[in-house]
């Protein structure tokens, strides 16, 4: 049964993106190919990968076997920290438009900004230079803090589209998520549902509100992250738990809920991976 597709905002450099997609770490080709297959035939039209999932094959064919064309599709994968630099970003452009097997990538991400390489900018450079060749739609971030935002925009004149970060109720990342408003980037939450732990979806404020309104936890908490005008990619592998967190946008939470949902936040950074030591 195909659902309600998710509503979607106008990036800086014009594109069109879902504001609900499917994550897809950490399946594999043959899980990738079948999750994304059925999550699109479900209603989704954002799909997100990464060269470092090793499933861009995988996304590709599930794309392809879901029959929808690919205009209707958004992709966005990320490239790694050997490509950070402009003709790198070149050469992960073709490496991973190859996997996918497609000629335009949607959304083209930095996966981690490996600071101590200091080799971002660059990186960002070869993004401005592929999407003024017309071979990505959107250029972006991921795990990027405002220091390293701020250097990119300042050295590159270029505002990216998107920063892609650690996100859900317990790392509201409220500063971030001001700064990168006041910027005009689209803040999007990875781990919306904290990840492969169950804690968020068995946390007594979640279950009470889903239980008062006949909703999953789940849903409660990626309605929450719709409430605060994110994009996220939930990841599921499951037809059923896909379908669940799609449905999402005939209803909406109350500012108190909102409010309540918010103050799990455990302040600060407390919890996210912090991008100055991890990145790959
Ligand atoms: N940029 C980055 O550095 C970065 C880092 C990590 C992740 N990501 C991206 O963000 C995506 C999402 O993050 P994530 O996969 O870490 O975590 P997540 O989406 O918060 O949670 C995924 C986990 O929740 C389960 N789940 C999903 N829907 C559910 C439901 N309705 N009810 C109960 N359980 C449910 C999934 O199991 P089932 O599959 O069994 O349903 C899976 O174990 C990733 O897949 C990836 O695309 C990006």
């Amino acid at each position: 049964m195909t659902q309600p597709l998710a509503p979607t905002v106008a990036l800086k450099n014009g594109a069109q993106m879902p504001r609900l997609g499917l994550g897809t770490w950490p399946l594999d080709d043959a899980e990738a190919e079948q999750a994304v297959a059925t999550a699109i035939g479900s209603g989704y039209r954002l799909i997100d990968t990464a060269f470092n999932y090793g499933n861009e094959t995988g996304v590709g064919r599930g794309m392809k076997a879901s029959g929808v064309p690919r205009d209707e599709l958004f992709v966005t994968t990320k490239l790694n920290k050997e490509d950070h630099g402009v003709d790198e970003a070149q050469r992960a452009f073709e490496r991973s438009a190859g996997k996918l097997d497609v000629d335009t990538i949607d959304l083209l991400l930095i996966h981690w900004p490996n600071p101590q390489q200091d080799r971002y900018v660059d990186a960002y450079r070869g993004l401005v230079k592929l999407l003024e060749d017309g071979r990505v739609k959107a250029i972006g971030l991921s795990n990027f803090k405002p220091a390293h935002v701020d250097r990119v925009i300042a050295e590159t004149g270029v505002v990216p589209d998107v920063n892609q970060i650690e996100l859900d109720p317990t790392k509201t990342r409220a500063e971030v998520r001001t700064y990168l408003a006041e910027q005009g980037i689209v803040c999007e939450s990875w781990s919306p549902l904290g990840g492969r732990s169950d804690d968020l979806r068995h946390d007594a404020t979640i279950t009470r509100i889903a239980e008062a309104r006949g909703k999953t936890p789940a849903q409660i908490v990626l309605r929450w992250h719709m409430e605060l005008g994110l994009v996220t990619v939930p990841k599921s592998a499951d037809p059923q738990r896909q379908r669940e967190n799609l449905a999402l946008f005939d209803w909406s939470l109350t500012a108190d809920e909102v409010a309540a949902i918010t103050a799990l936040d455990q302040g600060g950074d407390v919890g996210v991976t912090d991008s100055e030591e991890f990145g790959h």
